[in-house]
Parts: structure tokens; sequence; C-alpha cells
């Protein structure tokens, strides 16, 4: 069994699972609009260890994020899957969001509120950036690939459906319990200590 720690909680993954999968059953903060399609990109998320552990980007991955961005670790949890014994740690870009946001109203010791609104602009930014740039090939990429059918009705049937509904809620409900991480000077800080912690354990 694969060990996964998404947004700083431990998983087990099954082989060949994909991370919003792993992340979906555990009711870890990600977003997953159109049922892992390949379209929406809200179960975006950066990779901080293990990633030779997934297996490599997939043209959907290619179509929507910059090369340079995957260099950076940023994958869709709906195309990583679990290819190796890991461990792999990965923070989701919703999550990440959540504490920037979290960090420009308690100011991580050492910033201020200019600094964490900065870091989130610059976060929603490029991410906005990294979409016109590709704009309109990425879009008509995706929907070639993906196919019309599977974009107007991702889930394909009612038990898809009500497993998404179902899910949806799980994650929303464990997101608004779930106490946002202590401040600090870097949101990813905590993630970052969890990536080498597994790392030194896999050693
Ligand atoms: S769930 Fe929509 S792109 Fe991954």
């Amino acid at each position: 069994m694969t060990t996964v720690t998404i947004n700083d909680v431990e998983m087990e993954a099954r082989p060949g699972e994909r991370l919003l999968d792993i992340a979906r059953r555990n009711g870890a903060h990600i977003g997953f609009v159109c049922d892992g399609t390949g379209f929406c990109q809200t179960c975006k998320l950066k990779v901080l260890a293990g990633s030779e552990s997934l297996n490599p980007p997939t043209e959907l991955e290619k179509t929507w994020i910059p090369e340079q961005r995957l260099q950076e670790g940023w994958r869709l949890g709906c195309q990583a899957a679990v290819r190796g014994r890991g461990p792999v740690v990965a923070l989701t870009n919703a999550e990440e969001l959540r504490r920037q946001t979290f960090a420009v109203f308690n100011p991580p010791p050492g910033t201020n509120v200019a600094d964490n609104v900065s870091a989130l602009t610059r976060n929603i930014l490029q991410q906005n950036i990294d979409q016109i740039a590709g704009y309109p090939f990425n879009m008509l990429n995706a929907v070639s690939r993906i196919g019309l059918g599977r974009l107007i009705n991702p889930w394909q049937s009612v038990e898809r459906f009500n497993q998404w509904l179902s899910d949806t809620a799980k994650v929303i409900d464990q997101t608004l319990r779930s106490p946002v991480p202590a401040p600090s000077a870097d949101p990813l800080d905590r993630v970052r200590a969890a990536a080498a912690d597994a790392r030194r354990a896999s050693e």
C-alpha cells in the first residue's frame, strides 16, 4: 500500500489509484466539478514529493498546464495516478488558496496583510495567465480529447452522480470542520515539512 499525504493528512492509496479518488475517499479539500473528466481543473494540486511514484503528465495535463508549471510539480488530481511505492506528498490548489486567504486575515508572524494579499493575488493571477496564454487551443484540445458527451454529462449514470453529490458533501463538511493550519511565514511550510518527514521515513 502506498502512502499519500494530501493537505498534511496521510492516506492509503491502492495501486493505480488517482490522487483525486484518494482525496475524495478521505474527504480532502479538493475540487472535482467535472467528476474527473479533465476539464474543470478544480482538482489541480502541487506534488511536493514523490513525483517519481506517479504516472507522467497526460496529454490533458499538458493541454492545461504549461511546461514550467509541470516542472514545478503541478498536476491534475484526476490525471495523476499512483504507480510506485511512494510516499507522495501533495497540496491541493483549493487548500493552498484557503490557507493563503486565511493568512490575509491572520497574517503569520513576520508578515503583514499586504504581503499575504500579494501572495494570494500572485497565485490567482498566475493561474489565470496560464489559462489565457493557451486559449483557445487548450480549450479546443481538451474538448476534442474528452468528447462533448462526457463534457455535457460527466457522470454518465445516476449512480455516479449520486456518488459525486455524496463526495462533494463530505469534502465541504470536512473542510468546514477542519481547522485552518496555524499561520506560518509561508502557507506551504507545513506541507514542505511533511514532505521532508516522508522522505526521511523512506530512506
Ligand atoms: S476533476 Fe475536473 S479536471 Fe480534474
